[in-house]
């Protein structure tokens, strides 16, 4: 596999390292090893024009990343050439956590991010879980809605940020993409196998640990090992880091 790859049962194709936007949004309730500022404007531009540069195309956010959404739409400049993962269901006000999985929740949030991301469709979007996954899948409106928003031709792709195996192993089984935690420390291998047997995507969270992981060249190694793996979603606002990270994930793929 290149560094650019199909994800599975979709005709998306992504970069095998993708940009996670916490940190151009939020800096409140989060837990990376040191305190950050917010970059301005000319900053996340410079980073948006790295990212692209380096072949870069995936770009993560989410309604509870503060105002990461508004930013991207309004500092993403050729919207087509990339890939925008955005989700649903966790909302982040006040410093404090809320879900909501009804459809008409859903519904609001898919219509907000495409107007705060200032586009006319998401080419993915994530159920962005707060713990209970099968409940979720099982019992909410959740999934119904997401695949009315895809017949719409609001969404390409659909999927869940996952918490927990059980979890990931019914969003893998109802879902194109699932999302899950692949680290070091942490590995939701059952899932990643039972995805890749069955051709389902995966983008994997936190797979720096958040920040906390002693090496960064190990995690590399261990994150581009596996082929069930469509892309590495890994948060940065150092444009040092993001050259780094680049550098890495190509050695381990084999392409330059
Ligand atoms: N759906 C969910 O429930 C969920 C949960 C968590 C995360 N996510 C997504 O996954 C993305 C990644 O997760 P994450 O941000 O929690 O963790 P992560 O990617 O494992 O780690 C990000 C942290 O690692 C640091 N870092 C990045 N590259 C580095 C390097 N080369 N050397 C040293 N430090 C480096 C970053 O700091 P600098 O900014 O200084 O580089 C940042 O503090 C998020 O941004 C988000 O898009 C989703």
């Amino acid at each position: 596999m290149g560094f650019v790859r199909n994800i599975p049962g979709t005709d998306i194709s992504v970069s095998a390292l993708g940009l996670g936007t916490v940190k151009i949004g939020r800096d409140q309730s989060v837990k990376y090893p040191q305190s950050f500022s917010i970059p301005d404007d000319g900053a996340v531009r410079k980073l948006l024009a790295l990212a692209r540069d380096s072949g870069i195309n995936l770009i993560d956010t989410a309604p509870a990343y503060g105002n990461s959404e508004e930013r991207l739409g309004t500092l993403l400049d050729k919207r087509h050439d990339w890939v925008i993962a955005t989700k649903t269901g966790e909302e982040f006000e006040a410093g404090v956590s809320g879900f909501d999985f009804s459809a008409a929740h859903t519904r609001m949030s898919i219509d907000r991010s495409l107007k705060r991301l200032n586009t006319d469709y998401l080419d993915i979007v994530l159920i962005h879980s707060n713990g209970n996954d099968e409940d979720i899948l099982e019992n909410s409106d959740c999934v119904q809605a997401l695949q009315a928003c895809k017949e719409q031709g609001k969404i390409r792709a659909i999927g869940m940020s996952t918490k927990t195996i059980a979890g990931g192993l019914l969003a893998a089984s109802m879902l194109d993409i699932v999302m899950i935690t692949y680290n070091l420390e942490q590995r939701d291998q059952e899932v990643l196998d039972f995805a890749r047997d069955h051709k389902k995507g995966v983008l994997v969270k936190k797979g720096l640990m958040s920040g906390h992981a002693g090496s960064v060249r190990e995690s590399m190694k261990l994150l581009f090992a596996d082929e069930g793996i469509s892309s590495v979603i890994i948060g940065t606002i150092n444009p040092d880091h993001m050259a780094e990270n680049v550098k890495l994930a190509r050695e381990q793929i084999g392409t330059d």
